[in-house]
């Protein structure tokens, strides 16, 4: 799948973003390596600390349907570009520790990068043993 496809299917997902908080639309799109895509978008809560991004939305979406490998995630927002929170970053590292990741806008424009560039010498499954 093209890159700009995939920035499409987030563009259209942040559509569904819940965000009356911050009135700031966050929109996912997952590839797996199986061709299939899982999208997410923000969910926010009044009670502020529980609103879970659209990255993660995605990544969970697609590993409560069993899916395990992973090959890139398009992240959009309305600012010049998305770049994921730290808490997502941990959570890609986790389950795509070699996933490229496209930070997007709203005109579609975005540039490419990869988890490992966002979250060099993560924490990981070794580092308990
Ligand atoms: N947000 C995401 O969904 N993903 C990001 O990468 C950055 C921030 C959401 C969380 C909150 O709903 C809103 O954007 C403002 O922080």
């Amino acid at each position: 799948m093209k890159d700009e496809e995939l920035i499409k299917q987030a563009l259209a997902a942040r559509k569904n973003a819940y965000c009356p908080y911050s009135n700031f639309p966050v929109g996912a799109a997952l590839l797996c390596a199986d061709g299939s895509v899982y999208t997410g978008v923000n969910v926010e809560n009044a009670s502020y600390g529980l609103t879970m991004c659209a990255e993660r939305v995605a990544m969970f979406k697609a590993i409560s349907e069993g899916k395990r490998d992973f090959v890139k995630l398009a992240v959009v927002c309305d600012a010049d570009r998305c770049s994921p929170c730290g808490a997502c970053r941990q959570v890609i590292y986790e389950h795509a520790p070699e996933i490229e990741i496209l930070l997007g806008n709203s005109d579609g424009k975005f540039e490419r990068t990869t988890i490992k560039e966002l979250l060099p010498n993560a924490f990981e499954s070794r580092d308990l043993k």
